[in-house]
């Protein structure tokens, strides 16, 4: 095979309208992504609620569109009371999940305030853990509910005489997981979700419902579990959940820049499961999926097991990531955009300090991690239609995956704006690929610019002391005549081609 990578895209071959959710994320109460993350009262940046204006600046520009929110595991413990009313009332908890404090000081109208100000939608998850069906409905209640009863009125007595109106609920998480408080068979859990819904959307039928699928591809109970929750939930929830984590623990990086193959295939047996149950109730909806943990995870593994329990806010789960988990997550992203047609929702597992794009100092600055620059340019970029990538490439094999084309690549069609952007990864770590992207149908093109992220050093990380390592330049090579591009995408790089079309 030459060593020239070809893709072909054209307007007609669409995989499908690109949700715009698949760029979410997630703030669990965990470590510092609250405290000391997106809320620190007394920080010189922090408003007069306490949020912290330099981390909501970052995350403004990534343009996030929904957020998760409080866990993960955190929530399967949570009291979501605990975290409303007056701040000097609200009781400090051992937190069972990540065996902290938890002292209520950030909670749901919290939440809902600094969401607004960060431009995003709530997507917030109950507890099916340690609670289970009048929980989930009064909390739609005090939520959603206009006025007029015990819930919403209590609403309105602590100052929010409007209903926050949030649309999107998750129902538990991980609860196939046996370290979820209150783990639960397939069957349990599907019992307890489907009774759930069914009064959630009693109290507010506007809202839109996400079951839990399998905590990873690698749980015993895959893909026995998404059938038996499907098999009870199916009538009542829009969305099935799917988390995925990968590390690079062998220090293996060819297979670690491949592991968004797996997850492609994740993403496909999921699919393939839901439209078993579909076909088995005869049923005309089609299950859409909720990718609401995704992400890099592994560097802090070992000083999380050494962390010390019941302190408030811990520097828990803090990875630093690298160059080459840029280019995983760059891949991920990918993958997300090929399944635009059933992956409606994603969630980048976290936002702020926890396994995050985003990192603050307690009382100092607040700067953005490699994996920044991959999730913020698809999210400015990804948006219209998803393109079937027509590609070809070379290829190369490790000791645990084969036939793992160098290119990993996508294009998106904005008919807005009239744009299209071509997202590339290149694999290789020794050579530069040569790329030819023919767009037939699109007639002439012109190269608005190429965005390229890379490092010589793969393990070069941005810091506290060197902030701007690493970040996107504007030299990439591309080329447009006609309607073809001809591009070098260098060694072990993340490319973004925005071509405006005639
Ligand atoms: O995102 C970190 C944790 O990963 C979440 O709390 C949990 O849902 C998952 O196992």
């Amino acid at each position: 095979m030459s060593i020239q990578a070809k893709m072909i895209v054209d307007k007609d071959f669409v995989i499908g309208n690109i949700d715009e959710r698949i760029y979410g994320s997630f703030i669990e109460h965990l470590g510092r992504a609250v405290y000391g993350g997106i809320y620190e009262p007394g920080h010189p940046e922090a408003d007069e609620q306490g949020f912290r204006k330099d981390v909501l600046s970052l995350i403004q520009a990534l343009r996030v569109p929904i957020i998760r929110y409080p866990g993960g595991n955190f929530v399967s413990g949570y009291d979501w009371k605990d975290g409303i009313g007056p701040k000097d009332q609200r009781p400090s908890r051992l937190e069972l999940a990540w065996r902290t404090v938890e002292p209520n000081q950030f909670g749901l109208n919290e939440f809902v305030d600094w969401s607004r100000i960060a431009g995003t939608d709530v997507m917030w998850a109950i507890n099916l853990g340690t609670q289970g069906i009048d929980e989930a409905r009064n909390i739609v209640e005090y939520a959603n509910h206009s006025s007029g009863s015990y819930w919403s009125d209590l609403r309105i007595k602590h100052g929010y005489e409007k209903p926050h109106a949030i649309k999107t609920w998750c129902l538990g998480n991980e609860m196939d997981g046996p370290w979820q408080i209150g783990h639960k068979t397939a069957e349990e859990y599907g019992r307890l979700a489907v009774e759930s819904a069914k009064v959630m959307k009693w109290v507010d039928p506007t809202i839109e419902l996400v079951a839990c699928g399998s905590s990873g591809k690698g749980m015993a109970t895959y893909p026995e579990w998404e059938a038996t929750v499907m098999d009870h939930t199916y009538d009542h929830v829009e969305y099935l959940s799917l988390h995925t984590y990968y590390g690079n623990h062998e220090n293996d990086t060819p297979t670690f820049l491949a592991r968004s193959i797996e997850m492609e295939d994740f993403i496909r047996s999921v699919t393939a499961t839901c439209d078993y149950i579909k076909a088995k109730k005869r049923s005309k909806k089609t299950m859409m999926l909720s990718f609401d943990e995704w992400n890099v995870w592994f560097h802090s593994n070992e000083a999380d097991r050494k962390m010390d329990p019941w302190q408030i806010a811990p520097p828990q789960l803090e990875d630093i990531y690298t160059m080459e988990d840029a280019l995983v997550v760059g891949c991920m992203l990918i993958a997300l955009l090929k399944n635009a047609d059933r992956v409606k929702m994603a969630c980048l597992a976290q936002l702020v300090n926890v396994i995050a794009p985003i990192m603050t100092e307690n009382g100092g600055p607040a700067w953005a991690q490699t994996i920044y620059y991959p999730y913020m340019h698809t999210s400015i970029y990804g948006r219209g239609k998803a393109l079937v990538p027509l590609v070809q490439s070379p290829k190369y094999d490790t000791k645990v995956i084969t036939d793992i084309p160098y290119l990993e690549s996508i294009a998106v069609y904005n008919e807005e704006q009239n744009e299209v952007t071509i997202f590339a990864v290149n694999r290789d770590l020794e050579n530069s690929l040569p790329l030819e992207v023919d767009l037939r149908s699109f007639g002439e093109c012109k190269v608005i610019e190429h965005l390229v992220l890379e490092n010589n050093d793969l393990k070069a990380v941005n810091s506290l002391a060197q902030p701007n390592r690493i970040t996107p330049h504007t030299n990439g090579n591309a080329k447009a005549d006609g309607s073809k591009v001809n591009a070098s995408l260098s060694k072990a790089s993340w490319n973004v081609i925005r071509l405006s079309l005639q």
